[in-house]
């Protein structure tokens, strides 16, 4: 068991080279298995989801090797398709292995994926599009037996939501498949466009990646290729929520302004100033900390529900009252009890939290509920007054690369220290 233990009020300044993008790499190790020959992907974070994805890939007969930031995967002639269980429950993100598996094999076995309890986390709109591109799947026990007789074909798919992943997986499953696959009401996220750029440099045929209508033609084989995966824009935006929160300046190397289109207004109403350069962005709160009226988050490009749980701890502590609604997971409010041992006043009620700022936090004992709510206790426990001992620290290991050493880089007071 480790903990990360936090002493307060430490304002942050430095500069900090944003991480690579974990829901850009989990997909693009997926879609690695699609490619004859040798990908190698530059600047992959150094996150468990990560090794696990690596781990699948070794599962199904391919080279999988890590070398600092950057994995090499050599998927010459992947002889496996079935995923064990214990990595499909790891992460969420094991399903995209799915889209890719039956793209390259044609039959595939997995049981329900894992990942943040955020509320139920169906995978009814990644099956009913398979289906619709010829694949059989049989669900018994928790466990799909999915096989597509004759192949994949393209299809005209509509999603009744904005899936990410759902989304993903069906770019994985058309790039090799035969004819053309038509997605409306596609997911938009820029992990999407990344997904994208990486397989058309590998050959693929895949336009309107990042609106709302995608559109892939199957091509008969992919070769793999060096890419550089997209900065964390979630990240990002933990971060701005640590130097408005503190009242830092940080600058954040990587860090692209489209990315977090919707986040910046929100801080900027905050307090912050934020500025954009064309390789960084520049956060700095000099201002008192300002309430919001209300953020809700909403699919690309409006206000991702990832950075909810951080900006929730920064408006925890602004002047005034803010509303926060959540409109994608249902359960993901699981942060709150937990900032309200720090001294935070949130009222819940369904998918709205009422946010009364208060004028100080207060160090305690605190457990991370998931991945971002987590990131949402450390940037509370950097303005709290007093020492915080953050447990479950592994929630947090998922998505930020030894978040200790890079918030130290930036001046907090922060270690981690095994129990
Ligand atoms: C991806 O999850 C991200 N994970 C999540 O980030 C992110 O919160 C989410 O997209 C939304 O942006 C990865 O990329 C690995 P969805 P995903 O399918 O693909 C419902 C983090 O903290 N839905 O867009 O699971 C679903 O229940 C994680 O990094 C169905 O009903 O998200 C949810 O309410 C957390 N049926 C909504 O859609 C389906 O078949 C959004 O889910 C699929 C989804």
């Amino acid at each position: 068991m480790q903990k990360l233990v936090i002493d307060g009020e430490k304002r942050l300044s430095g500069e900090i080279e944003v991480q690579g993008a974990k829901n850009s790499a989990l997909p693009l190790l997926a879609a690695s298995l699609l490619c004859k020959g040798e990908t190698v992907l530059i600047g992959c974070p150094k996150l468990s989801d990560v090794y696990a994805s690596c781990r699948i890939l070794g599962c199904l007969g391919c080279e999988c090797k890590a070398q600092g930031n950057t994995i090499i995967i050599k998927a010459e002639a992947p002889c496996g398709c079935c995923v064990p269980d214990e990595l499909m429950r790891e992460m969420r993100s094991s399903i995209v292995f799915l889209g890719a598996v039956l793209g390259r094999t044609g039959e595939c076995k997995l049981s329900f994926p894992g990942g943040c309890q955020l509320g139920p986390r169906p995978i009814d709109l990644h099956l009913s599009a398979l289906r619709q591109m010829g694949a059989v799947i049989t669900e018994r026990h928790g466990m799909l037996r999915c096989t597509c007789p004759g192949g994949l074909k393209g299809a005209e798919l509509v999603l009744s939501f904005p899936s990410v992943g759902a989304t993903e997986n069906i770019i994985l499953a058309a790039a090799l498949a035969t004819g053309q696959t038509v997605i409306r009401n596609a997911a938009r996220e820029p992990e999407i466009v990344d997904l994208a750029n990486f397989l058309n440099l590998c050959g693929a045929e895949i336009s309107g990646a990042g609106s709302d209508t995608i559109i892939i033609e199957g091509v008969r084989e992919l070769n793999g290729c060096e890419y550089k995966v997209m900065p964390d824009r979630i990240v990002v935006s933990t971060l701005m929520a640590a130097a408005a929160i503190t009242g830092g300046e940080v600058s954040l190397k990587g860090a692209r302004a489209e990315d977090v289109g919707a986040v910046i207004p929100v801080f900027e109403q905050m307090g912050c100033g934020i500025y954009s350069y064309s390789d960084r962005l520049f956060v700095t709160r000099s201002k008192k900390l300002r309430s919001v009226e209300t953020v809700r988050t909403m699919p690309y490009p409006g206000f991702p529900t990832d950075a909810q749980p951080m900006t929730m701890a920064a408006l925890s502590l602004a002047n005034g009252t803010s509303i926060v609604i959540e409109n994608i997971f249902e359960n993901r409010f699981r942060h709150v009890d937990e900032l309200a041992r720090m001294g935070a006043d949130i009222k819940t009620s369904g998918r709205a939290a009422v946010i009364d700022g208060v004028s100080r936090l207060y160090g305690a004992k605190v457990h991370a509920p998931d991945l971002r709510g987590g990131a949402a206790l450390v940037v509370a426990a950097l303005a709290a007054e007093g020492r915080t001992e953050l447990f479950d620290v592994k929630y947090i290991d998922r998505g930020y690369e030894e978040i200790e050493k890079q918030l130290s880089q930036l001046g907090a007071s922060i270690i981690r220290v095994s129990e």
